[in-house]
């Protein structure tokens, strides 16, 4: 198993570009089911997610083939079934089961188990799936979907989930008649999914909304597409910058999708300045904490909650971060404690205090945005930290040492 080695207290400086957005590329691979013909993406990341997406594609029967960002895939002799080993892996692989039960009426895709951040049922995605038609029994732990042509049908759903909201345009795309979303999820990922589809011919309005309307067609045809930039990976890179006192300047930054977040690091005093093609960030002075709680978009990401609690262990004052989305995604906590921070928590929320320096240490890894957080914490850090099962952190960041170490920080990986 690899991991990281950090000698911290470097200011970073200089320029990354951002990669392709994972949760925008991993919804489109499983969309591309829908579709008759060959689609052509660019900007995918080169991640394992993706790899295990890819695999998992070719089990069901698409041919694809990966090169340096680009992909290319064919669904030309679909099967039903997604072994759980897969499932097991990547819980977005669900999201197989609307597409293949709209190209051939029947599925058996492995119920996802839980995971490290909370229990995530796939409650609401098979209740508007039902909605539109599709029976649900479960055996032995696999999901076994039956249906005629899937009916379009008025889905109000209970929460805004992403996943949710994706799973249902797909499922959608080629029902027969109209399927009106309400209480659909708004982040930039599903925006992209949505135009994807459209650009193979399907007719989905409101997408960025709370209200999505997707006129079912009777198939799909194939396209060219470059995936979004991945605003997460750009947001955890502004707060390397802020970690550790540098200036960085990000490429291909998705400015917009990243408002709330520019947003919050402005108010700890970080100066971000610039657009899409060059934005950079810089610190002149003390940071301060501040409060955030996350939310669905365009509130404060889930997926930035760890690192920028990174970034207030090493700020002034005290600020309380309240995890609005998801039971259990407060892990990173101890970890961090064992660097020095002064962190305590209470329910869904954490105070931080500030603390002048961390120190470095042996931290472990438990998701993959924990693993960013303990990176930027040991770039922060005095001396070496070694951040352990960084297995998670290659599901999400496309060479994030490499990329890292570009800019001056010292870190390697090693082999434990
Ligand atoms: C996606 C992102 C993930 C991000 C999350 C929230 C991908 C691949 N993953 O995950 O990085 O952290 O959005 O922004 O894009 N829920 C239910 N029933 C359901 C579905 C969800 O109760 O049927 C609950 C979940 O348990 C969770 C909350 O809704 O508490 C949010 O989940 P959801 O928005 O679905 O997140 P994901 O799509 O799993």
């Amino acid at each position: 198993m690899d991991k990281l080695v950090i000698e911290g207290g470097v200011p970073l400086k200089g320029e990354i570009r951002v990669s392709g957005s994972k949760n925008a590329a991993l919804p489109i691979l499983l969309a591309s089911i829908l579709v008759d013909g060959e689609v052509r993406l660019t900007n995918v990341p080169n991640l394992r997610d993706i790899a295990t997406t890819l695999k998992l594609l070719e089990l069901l029967g698409c041919r694809a083939e990966y090169n340096d960002g680009d992909v290319l895939l064919h669904s030309c002799d679909l099967k039903p079934e997604a072994p759980y080993d897969l499932v097991r892996t990547m819980r977005a692989s669900v999201l197989c089961l609307g597409p293949l039960l709209a190209r051939l009426g029947r599925a058996r895709v492995a119920m996802p188990g839980g995971c490290a951040i909370g229990a995530r049922p796939v409650d609401l995605h098979l209740k508007g799936l039902e909605q539109m038609g599709a029976v649900f029994e479960l055996e032995s732990g696999d999901i076994i979907g039956n249906c005629d042509r899937l009916k379009g049908a008025h889905i109000h759903l209970d929460f805004p989930t992403v996943g949710g909201t994706e799973h249902l345009i797909m499922a959608a795309a080629l029902a027969e008649g109209e399927t009106v979303l309400e209480n659909a999820a708004r982040e930039p990922e599903i925006q992209d999914l949505a135009e994807f589809l459209n650009a193979c011919g399907a007719r989905i309005t409101g997408h960025g909304t709370s209200i999505v309307r997707i006129q079912g067609v009777e198939s799909l045809h194939g396209c060219s597409y470059a995936v979004m930039p991945d605003r997460i990976e750009a947001g955890t890179y502004l707060v390397a910058a802020g970690m550790t006192k540098g200036e960085l300047t990000l490429r291909d930054c998705p400015v917009d999708a990243l408002d709330s977040v520019i947003a919050k690091l402005r108010e700890m005093g970080m100066f971000i300045e610039g657009d899409r093609d060059l934005l950079t960030a810089t610190v002149d002075g003390p940071l301060h904490c501040v409060d955030l709680s996350t939310r669905p978009y365009p509130g404060f990401p889930t997926d930035m909650q760890a690192q920028i609690m990174a970034l207030m262990c090493v700020s002034r004052g005290a600020g309380v971060i309240t995890e609005g989305i998801f039971e259990n995604r407060f892990m990173h906590v101890q970890e961090l404690a064992r660097l020095g921070a002064h962190i305590t928590l209470s329910g869904q929320s954490a105070m931080v205090r500030g603390v002048d320096t961390l120190k470095g240490a042996t931290v472990m890894a438990s998701d993959l945005r924990a693993s960013a957080c303990l990176v930027l914490a040991g770039l922060a850090a005095a001396g070496r930290t070694d951040v352990r099962r960084i297995y998670h952190l290659d599901r999400g960041y496309e060479q994030m040492e490499v990329k890292l170490g570009a800019v001056g920080a010292r870190i390697r990986r090693e082999q434990e």
